[in-house]
């Protein structure tokens, strides 16, 4: 091996344990956000139906969730269902509300065991009983959880989310109970659904597109992007941690110039 930069001659392509360690040698994201995309592609390049992609996500989303504690990244959240993905057919929307409820039934133990506390943020009173209760049994199981919180983002929109404080904060003026000429951005989001957390310092796109989708909008103004061609279905620990790797190298200023 005496061709290419050190670079990319001192470490093995998919060697885990060295990503890992280099990930781990860098700084660490306290927040990442997941654009879970391209399981329909993953399906269909394999002549299955797109449902399967989806299936084989949720292995995915079982992979990265102890590669987040390895590394000790406090938050993360994960983009499951948009507001706009309602405009699908509805056999493939009822197919990812069925794995959520059998995705909750099957994991609580393991989240909770391994310290998760795992919270749903979007319009989940918009989804079916059975959705909602299976949530609901799985935030209340892993309210304890101390080593990573999980949003998933269900029936999620950015858009939404701020119209949503912005009816609010109407209402709280409307009672008397907020100055608004005080308001600051802080206290704005406090209204939102991940008041109280940091924001996303990375937010991690699979399958090549190069958008955010209405995810996470005010949050994500600051997020280093990082934009890979893996489709959901196929991303595993390794790439989390090369994508770590990455955003410890960028150099972040806020709008302000370096020291
Ligand atoms: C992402 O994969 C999962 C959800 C949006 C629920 P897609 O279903 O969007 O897969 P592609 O983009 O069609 O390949
Ligand atoms: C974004 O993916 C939403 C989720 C991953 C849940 P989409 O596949 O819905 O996004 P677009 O339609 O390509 O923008
Ligand atoms: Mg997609």
């Amino acid at each position: 091996m005496t061709e290419g930069p050190i670079e990319s001659r001192s470490f093995i392509e998919g060697d885990e344990q060295i990503w890992l360690e280099r990930a781990r040698a860098g700084s660490i994201p306290r927040h990442i956000g997941f654009i879970m995309d391209g399981n329909g592609r993953w399906a269909q390049r394999r002549g299955l139906p797109r449902t399967e992609g989806h299936r084989a996500g949720v292995e995915s989303l079982r992979a990265v969730i102890p590669a987040l504690i390895n590394l000790g990244v406090p938050f993360a959240t994960f983009y499951a269902f948009s507001t706009e993905n309602w405009k699908r057919p509805s056999e493939e929307v009822h197919f990812l509300f069925d794995l959520l409820v059998q995705y909750s039934k099957e994991d609580r133990r393991e989240l909770t065991e391994r310290g998760v506390k795992l919270r749903a943020i979007g319009q989940v009173d918009e989804l079916p009983a059975a959705v909602r209760a299976a949530i609901w049994e799985l935030e209340r199981e892993t309210s304890r959880g101390t080593n990573l919180t999980v949003n998933v983002a269900l029936n999620y929109g950015g858009r939404q989310e701020i119209l949503r404080a912005v009816k609010d904060i109407a209402r709280s003026f409307a009672a008397g109970e907020i100055d608004l000429e005080k308001l600051s951005e802080a206290e704005f989001a406090a209204y939102l659904y991940t008041a109280g957390q940091p924001d996303p310092d990375l937010i991690i796109r699979t399958s090549g597109e190069m958008r955010l989708s209405n995810f996470l909008p005010w949050q994500g103004t600051y997020s280093e992007l990082y934009f890979t061609e893996v489709l959901w279905p196929e991303f595993r620990p390794v790439h989390l941690y090369k994508a770590v790797v990455d955003y410890a190298g960028r150099r972040r200023r806020f709008g302000g110039i370096e020291a």
